[in-house]
């Protein structure tokens, strides 16, 4: 007898979609949004994530011997930094095209055009890249948008060095309940706005507001990491717990 196969349902925000349809729908949201992304990024967190990325990228050490790959990696804030900071060479991988595309001109148009910087159109859940072949693996703000979060973190694992590391940075849950409704007044009700007036789509920055939402609390997360086969997996929470640091061993 033949089975039938059956898609699984996944979250886009709060509804429930088969896997295949979140990845166009993430894609959609992503094509509508690139040209704004950096701005609204300095408008809904107050310029605050940059401080995120340099805290991040701190982390992960840049040396004259590393090698990065940054998934999900948009109009790579964080490849820039990296080689910025002296390390040897970044790909920056996304899923969407139009992002790859707005970072480059946003790097070419600052006359950054010299850098050993590379962008791969790729998904992070069947990545093109050999097992072993880079010491750090970064994704920033990325993880939550996947479809199957567990398949691109085996991804992740396959594609480090042994003894390489992966650290990602993600929203969080805030531990105070105070604090927490009134981050959730700002999520629900003004971000949505402010992309409805900037990036003309209020819906795209509604979906932003659910989707961190609804991602895992930071313990939760690090045993997922795990579960991929990470070893001694750490995560630290920064402003309140709103983004949280998770970090994570091949070996
Ligand atoms: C919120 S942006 C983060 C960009 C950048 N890393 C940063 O910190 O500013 C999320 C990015 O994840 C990408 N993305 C979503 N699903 C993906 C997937 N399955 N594989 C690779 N990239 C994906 C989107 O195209 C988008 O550029």
């Amino acid at each position: 007898m033949i089975k039938e196969t059956k898609e699984k349902e996944v979250n886009f925000g709060f509804q429930i979609v088969k896997e295949s349809q979140k990845q166009e729908k993430v894609q959609k949201v992503f094509s509508d949004v690139a040209k704004k992304y950096d701005l609204m990024n300095d408008l809904m967190s107050f310029g605050v994530h940059r401080i995120w990325k340099e805290k991040f990228i701190s982390e992960v050490r840049p040396g004259s011997e590393k090698i990065l790959l940054d998934l999900a990696g948009g109009t790579g804030d964080i490849a820039l930094k990296f080689v910025q900071g002296g390390g040897k060479r970044a790909i920056i991988c996304d899923l969407n095209n139009e992002m790859l595309e707005h970072g480059n001109k946003k790097r070419f148009n600052k006359g950054l055009y010299n850098l050993p910087l590379e962008t791969v159109c790729a998904n992070a859940e069947n990545l093109p890249f050999q097992d072993n072949t880079f010491d750090c693996c970064t994704i920033s703000f990325g993880i939550r948008n996947f479809s199957n979060i567990p398949k691109a973190l085996q991804e992740v694992r396959r594609v480090l060095k042994p003894g390489g590391r992966f650290l990602c940075l993600e929203f969080s849950q805030i531990n105070n309940k105070v604090l927490r409704k009134f981050y959730e007044f700002y999520s629900f009700n003004i971000i949505p706005k402010i992309g409805k007036l900037v990036a003309r789509s209020e819906d795209h920055y509604l979906y932003l507001s659910e989707s961190i939402k609804l991602f895992p609390r930071a313990q939760k997360f690090a045993y997922i990491v795990e579960e991929a086969g990470f070893e001694f997996v750490t995560f630290s929470k920064l402003t309140f717990g709103i983004v949280a640091i998770h970090r994570g061993y091949k070996l």
